[in-house]
């Protein structure tokens, strides 16, 4: 709202995580279209993605206010509620807002995981494809093409929900996530330099473990 304060509402650990990841989604997309050498960096790209994601999990409970799951992870109760009162200013993840994060997060992690135990019955088979029968592999490749549109159809409602807010509703979603800084009246996010030496220590340790699997 114009006129409001400026209040910190997306630390820096959550922001980086957001562009980083949506990049990569689209990187992983591409590389798997040319294939060929590519193959090679859409593996690369998958365990980054992976290790975004080990990261934002630990991140729901050890990041700042808004960051933290307790703060937007709401009951099917609220979400009815959110539908019938939707124009209540509020600052985070709106309770539907929450969902479809929810649902891209899971997605990602399938698809991710997926990949790892998937092969393209050519040449290259994702790292832990060796450790199960040629039949569960192929089983996961199949996981892992329909993942495909199950992500088109999540990231298309993801984008096309901000559009919505930003345009019809004139809430300003995009450039918090850019800046930090939402124009409202709430308690602001953690955001110090504490705080962000803390998400790269849990980033650390999330590539860590992503790298320890597929070094298996
Ligand atoms: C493949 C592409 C993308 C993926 C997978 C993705 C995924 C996500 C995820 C997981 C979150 C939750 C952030 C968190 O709490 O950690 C989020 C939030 C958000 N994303 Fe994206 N995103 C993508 C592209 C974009 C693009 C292109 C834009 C803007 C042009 C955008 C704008 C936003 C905004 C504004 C939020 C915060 C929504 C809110 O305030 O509730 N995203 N996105
Ligand atoms: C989480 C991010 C990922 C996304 C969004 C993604 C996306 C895709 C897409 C769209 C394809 C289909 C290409 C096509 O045939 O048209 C594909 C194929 C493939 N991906 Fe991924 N992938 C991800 C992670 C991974 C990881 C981590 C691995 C393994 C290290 C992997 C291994 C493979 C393999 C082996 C294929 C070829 C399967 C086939 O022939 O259909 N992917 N991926």
């Amino acid at each position: 709202m114009e006129g409001e304060p400026t209040t910190r509402v997306w630390d820096l650990p959550t922001r980086v995580f957001h562009w980083t990841l949506a990049a990569l989604v689209l990187f992983s997309f591409v590389s798997a279209k040319i294939g060929g050498a590519w193959t090679e960096w859409h593996f690369r790209s998958g365990y980054t993605i992976l290790a975004l994601l080990v990261f934002r999990v630990l991140w729901g409970f050890a990041g700042s206010r808004y960051a933290r799951f307790s703060a937007f992870v709401r009951s099917p109760g609220a979400v009815w509620r959110y539908l019938h009162a939707p124009d209540s200013p509020l600052a985070g993840h709106s309770p539907l807002a929450a969902l479809s994060v929810l649902a891209m997060l899971a997605a990602l992690l399938l698809q991710g995981s997926a990949g790892l135990f998937a092969n393209d019955a050519i040449a290259n088979e994702g790292p832990l494809a060796r450790l199960v029968s040629s039949a569960a592999s192929d089983r996961l490749t199949t996981v892992h093409r329909w993942g495909e549109k199950v992500l088109i159809a999540l990231v298309a409602l993801h984008l096309a929900a901000v559009a919505y807010q930003e345009w019809r509703k004139g809430r300003r979603l995009v450039w918090p996530m850019i800046t930090g800084d939402a124009r409202i009246a709430a308690p602001p996010a953690r955001d110090d330099a504490g705080m962000r030496l803390r998400g790269a220590v849990l980033f650390a340790l999330a590539a860590a473990l992503v790298a320890f699997v597929v070094t298996r």
